[in-house]
């Protein structure tokens, strides 16, 4: 099933199959706004969204949080898109940074096993010296079974109520993680995707979290965002003609700090960076997510669903 639904958002966009998503996510628009927010059919169609119907829920939302929130936390990702959560203790640091650094291996991509690199065989992990060395690469990660084996990112995500907050953001009693992404991200002669302006098209409601291993600023590798953006409509030429301006905010921090951020919002990744920079992202939906998919992570259930139950015990 989960390789049958990959094939099927591998082909979204392909003649016939595309008018009829397109008409299907054409009259979901329509009556999102009617919806419940746990639907089913909607939850299942989203899998296969183009982004229209993101912007749609996510607005809907939007609506729902203003007028009846009284979180600090989730009025900040509601009206800004990101908040931050507080900052790790220096054992903390150590514990997580050490524990990553000490791998012998890494994938060479910013995602293990994304598919557009290889299609049927898993990727082969390289030295973490021999990556650093690589003039030509820029992200590495770690694939989710290593990153939940991670000794402290449980108690992390259980001591800044990373669960609690998914809910009450999401308006739903079962968020659960669908992605852990840890990477390493070095100064590099090529360029990647992630770092121009984009949407994570990740499910129609999500929210990701983000822990910095390392101390990160606008000159050296922090994330950038348009605050207040995950609720812009649907514009897929936007992160195209956009050129950095005032607006695009940095989300700098010591090493150590922990961020929620609503990935619909437009941002993107750093190219400047003086040194190697570390960091985890946790993603939740209430919603399967195509990424899941595509990034097949259905590989790591057995970790994710390990995750999640140490989340809600
Ligand atoms: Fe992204």
């Amino acid at each position: 099933m989960d390789k049958l639904i990959e094939k099927i958002i591998l082909r979204r966009n392909t003649v016939i199959i595309k008018q009829f998503f397109d008409l299907v996510e054409f009259i979901f628009c329509k009556i999102v706004r009617f919806c419940n927010l746990e639907n089913k059919l909607l939850g299942f169609f989203q899998i296969f969204t183009n982004g229209k119907l993101i912007s749609a829920f996510r607005r809907k939302k939007y609506t729902i949080l203003k007028n009846r929130s009284n979180s600090k936390i989730i009025n900040e990702v509601n009206n800004n898109s990101f908040c931050f959560l507080g900052k790790l203790g220096k054992d903390e640091i150590e514990t997580g940074k050490n524990y990553f650094l000490n791998q012998k291996k890494i994938y060479n991509s910013h995602v293990p096993y994304f598919f557009k690199k290889n299609k049927s065989e898993k990727e082969d992990k390289i030295n973490i010296d021999d990556f650093l060395k690589n003039k030509d690469s820029n992200y590495g990660s770690f694939d989710i079974k290593t990153s939940v084996e991670c000794p402290i990112l449980k108690n992390i995500s259980l001591k800044y109520k990373f669960n609690e907050i998914a809910e009450e953001y999401l308006i739903s009693n079962k968020a659960n993680v669908f992605s852990i992404n840890t990477m390493l991200t070095k100064s590099s002669n090529s360029s990647h995707d992630v770092f121009k302006l984009h949407r994570d098209i990740d499910s129609i409601n999500s929210l990701a979290f983000f822990i910095y291993w390392t101390s990160t600023s606008q000159e050296n590798g922090s994330t950038s965002l348009l605050p207040g953006s995950h609720i812009y409509n649907f514009d897929r030429k936007f992160g195209k003609i956009y050129s950095p301006n005032l607006s695009l905010k940095h989300i700098e921090g010591e090493e150590g700090s922990i961020y929620a951020l609503d990935t619909w919002s437009y941002h993107r990744g750093n190219e400047k960076l003086k040194n190697p920079r570390l960091a985890t992202w946790i993603r939740y939906s209430s919603f399967p997510s195509r990424i899941y998919y595509m990034d097949r992570n259905y590989l790591f259930k057995n970790d994710l669903e390990n995750f999640n139950s140490q989340e809600t015990s």
